[in-house]
This record gives C-alpha cells, sequence and structure tokens, in this order.
C-alpha cells in the first residue's frame, strides 16, 4: 500500500509546523513506520535536523526535484535521517527559493510536480510528512496537491489571527482544482500556555471555531515546553531524551500521530 502523505502547514511563521513534522515522525519510526520527510521550505530548518549528515550547500535537494531545469527525481535525492526507518527529502542552499519563483511562471501542471515526484517512492514508505514553509505560495499548493491529508498547526490564540480562515479557503480551493481526495486531518494547538488565562480562553476559542467548522481538534495541545525545542535541537527524540517531562511529551505526539493516520484508511 502506498504510503500516507500528509502536509504540515500554517502560513504563519514560527508557529511549530517543523518541531511537529519532526517529533511526529519520531512518533511513527518508533510505531516501526517507514517515515519519509519532506523539507517543503527554502529556510531547510527541517533538513538541518533530521538529515543524518550534514549537506553541501550545492548538494541535490528537493528544489531540483521539482524544477524543469534539473534531471534528479525522487529517489536520486533522498537522504538518510538521523534514525533508521527515517529517510528526508532534503533542502539547503538557495534553490528552492529560485524554484517556488520558476513554479509561479509555470504553466499547466504547475501544482502537481510534487505529487508526481512522490508517486515514484510512495510505496516504499507507510508514511511521509511533508514540513511546509510559512506561505500559501505554489511550494504549500504542491505539498497540498501531494497530500492525501493536511494538518494544521496553530497557536492557541484568535482563530481568526491565525489566518486559519485564510489557510482552510487554500486547502478548499486546492481539493476544487487539484486534489479532490484531500481531506483535513485535524488541527494540532503547539505552544499551548496551559498555565495562563488567556491561554486556556485561546485554546477554548480555538477549539470552538474549529468544531463550528466540523475540523477534528486534536487534544491534548501541545505545551510550550523548553525541552521540545531541546530536543529538536540536538535532533534528539523526546524518548531520547531521558527525562520523565520528555517521555510524557513524546505520548503526546504518539496519541496525534495515532489520531492523524486513523483519517485516511
Ligand atoms: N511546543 C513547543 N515548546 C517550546 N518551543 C517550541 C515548541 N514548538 C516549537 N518550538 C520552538 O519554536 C520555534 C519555531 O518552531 P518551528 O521552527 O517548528 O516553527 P515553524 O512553524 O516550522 O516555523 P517556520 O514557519 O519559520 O517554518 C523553534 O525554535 C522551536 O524550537
Ligand atoms: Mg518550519
Amino acid at each position: 500500500m502506498p504510503a500516507r502523505i500528509i502536509a504540515l502547514c500554517n502560513q504563519k511563521g514560527g508557529i511549530g509546523k517543523t518541531t511537529t513534522t519532526f517529533h511526529l515522525a519520531r512518533a511513527a519510526v518508533l510505531h516501526g513506520r517507514r517515515v519519509l520527510v519532506v523539507d517543503n521550505d527554502p529556510q531547510g530548518n527541517l533538513t538541518a535536523v533530521a538529515a543524518a549528515d550534514e549537506l553541501a550547500e550545492d548538494q541535490a535537494g528537493l528544489a531540483d526535484v521539482l524544477s524543469a531545469q534539473a534531471p534528479e527525481t525522487m529517489r536520486d535525492v533522498i537522504v538518510p535521517g538521523v534514525w533508521p526507518g527515517l529517510d528526508v527529502v532534503p533542502t539547503s542552499g538557495v534553490t528552492l527559493g529560485y524554484v517556488r519563483d520558476e513554479l509561479v511562471v509555470a504553466g499547466a501542471g504547475r501544482e502537481s510536480r510534487l505529487r508526481g515526484a512522490l508517486s515514484e517512492v510512495a510505496g516504499e514508505y507507510d508514511l511521509i510528512l511533508i514540513d511546509c514553509a510559512p506561505s500559501l505560495d505554489q511550494l504549500t499548493i504542491n505539498g497540498l496537491t501531494a497530500a492525501g491529508a493536511v494538518v494544521v498547526v496553530t497557536h492557541s490564540k484568535l482563530f481568526s489571527a491565525n489566518g486559519l480562515a485564510q489557510l482552510l479557503d487554500t486547502i478548499d480551493s486546492v481539493r476544487q482544482h487539484y486534489n479532490p481526495a484531500l481531506s483535513v486531518a485535524g488541527v494540532i494547538v503547539n505552544q499551548h500556555e496551559d498555565k495562563t488565562v488567556s491561554g486556556r480562553t485561546w485554546h477554548d476559542e480555538l477549539h470552538a471555531a474549529a468544531d463550528s467548522r466540523g475540523l477534528r481538534f486534536l487534544s491534548p495541545p501541545i505545551p510550550k515546553r523548553v525541552v521540545i525545542s531541546d530536543a529538536l535541537e540536538a535532533a534528539k527524540g523526546l524518548d531520547e531524551w531521558g527525562s520523565a517531562e520528555a517521555t510524557a511529551l513524546g505520548a503526546i505526539y504518539a496519541d496525534h500521530l495515532t489520531a492523524i493516520e486513523g483519517v485516511q484508511s
């Protein structure tokens, strides 16, 4: 069976898409899944932590696969990840930004380049996670067109303040034009401040807004904890960290993974 393909999106920056992709990938590897993560962001943040070896600036990556100017296929650019069972479609250097510009002026079929490229390798994985950039540009459209489901990562702040309505409009538009099977697997609230009144208030408002749109709100939210970013920066799974707090946080990602995977079967 080809892999489930999940895109993690929010056009707002710094909300936790990359962190969530990384820790969900770890949860999936621990479940024995063969996992591929796709760094669909010119910043290359996911590559920096998920690839086993440091990449040369000019090493081939996602940009070469998506560009009409380069010969590489998906298989050519995949590199090993930091854990057995994890592979990475890397992004380094500046070229993915150039490819985004190329896609803007490209003709028919430009939305489906990532989808086509992933179909070459999808049979070799159980789960493919696409870490999207903080924008609703052609790269993100490619991510949404390639995915079976999207996970919306957000802060526990007001729905409108997060631009979620705009993101949902984009998802609808992709569904209508390019990918009718696209579903929303759920909304993950990240960096939740459970000890503040405002954190709890926003959380409840967001929950209600998600419910009113028929979106699944994944509970519990992921709290704001230093160990989550420390583990990411050290390229370690929370289960590898060695503290009870980290292990408990890792279990939240495992629960969310189960919920997300249950969406498409
Ligand atoms: N739950 C959390 N608790 C504490 N720190 C977190 C948490 N989630 C993310 N962070 C930190 O917040 C910062 C932004 O996270 P991340 O890079 O994952 O966001 P992003 O949405 O991928 O950003 P961008 O839009 O730039 O790609 C990072 O330094 C990360 O370590
Ligand atoms: Mg990111």
